[in-house]
């Protein structure tokens, strides 16, 4: 892969990289029609498909996560991918279950709120795949969806941080007609589930239009928010923060351009959403 990305980076071709896990759907894809359209027909857009070890806790769901390489391949075919890199854990982390891979990247700072403080080693496996996929795919330009959002701060700040000479994109939230965020993990979910993982959506909604015409106080809206999930008895709310969309930090009082971020579980599986208001 790094050869091929040399030759092309050679030849003058700019690179377009979309990093996955696979088991892709229309936000995935959505991702790849954008980094076409930036590289243009000359340029090369590539997807990397990879379940990434080392951003699971042990007690998280790496063995189970949903993976169909031959419909991933046939999808990326058909949005134009250049090439799909799809390593294995011995190409990505040599000799690492012998204790011979020791070097990991850390963001210090914006990863230790929200998903950072419920799945702590989360972000360093994040950061340390996506450094170690640029340096493979020596891409131009990096497009991440918005639905992770504070993965795509991390990525942001990374990038600046380390002088990665990458441009990252972050591309709008694809949803299902009723509003759920498309995600690999909401093949999880049974019927009744699926129904009520609206309320994700239907929290956000609720909040931007609290916060329209005037500021409203985070804990207040926390608390109408509490009430609001009656309305599905099988979600249990694991955080939800208002905060600053550049430092992550929460806000006091909840106005236009706040970012608003949840997480829910329903039984094992969990969701989580954002928007700004
Ligand atoms: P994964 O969850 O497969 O997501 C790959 C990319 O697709 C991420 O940038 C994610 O934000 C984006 N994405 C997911 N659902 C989306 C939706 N509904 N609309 C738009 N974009 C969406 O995120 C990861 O993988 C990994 O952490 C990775 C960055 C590949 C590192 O292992």
């Amino acid at each position: 892969m790094q050869r091929l990305a040399q030759q092309w980076q050679r030849s003058g071709a700019r690179i377009g990289f979309v990093p996955t896990m696979g088991y892709l759907h229309a936000g995935h894809l959505s991702l790849v029609h954008d980094a076409r359209k930036r590289v243009g027909k000359t340029g090369k857009v590539v997807v990397s498909i990879y379940v990434n070890p080392t951003q699971f806790a042990p007690t998280e769901d790496l063995a189970k996560y949903p993976r169909d390489l031959k419909r991933d391949l046939k999808l990326c075919r058909e949005a134009g991918a250049d090439a799909v890199f799809t390593p294995d854990d011995a190409e990505i982390y040599p000799g690492k279950a012998e204790g011979k891979y020791s070097t990991y990247v850390v963001e210090e700072n914006l990863a230790r709120v929200m998903e950072g403080a419920a799945r702590p080693v989360h972000f360093r496996g994040v950061t340390t795949v996506v450094a170690k996929l640029f340096n493979i795919v020596l891409p131009d330009l990096a497009v991440f969806g918005q639905k992770d959002y504070q993965q795509s701060a991390i990525i942001k700040r990374m990038v600046a941080d380390l002088n990665f000479p990458v441009k990252i994109i972050v591309a709008p939230t694809r949803r299902e007609a009723d509003g759920l965020a498309m995600s690999s993990r909401n093949k999880y979910l049974d019927p009744e589930q699926r129904a009520q993982a609206v309320i994700l959506f239907h929290a956000l909604q609720a909040a931007k239009k609290a916060v329209a015409t005037k500021a409203v106080s985070a804990a207040r809206l926390k608390k109408d928010l509490g009430g609001f999930f009656t309305a599905a008895p099988l979600a249990r709310l694991d955080y939800v923060e208002f905060f600053d969309p550049e430092t992550l930090q929460p806000v006091a009082q909840v106005k236009r351009g706040t970012h608003m971020a949840l997480a829910v579980f329903f039984g094992k599986t969990r969701l989580i959403d954002n928007a700004r208001f």
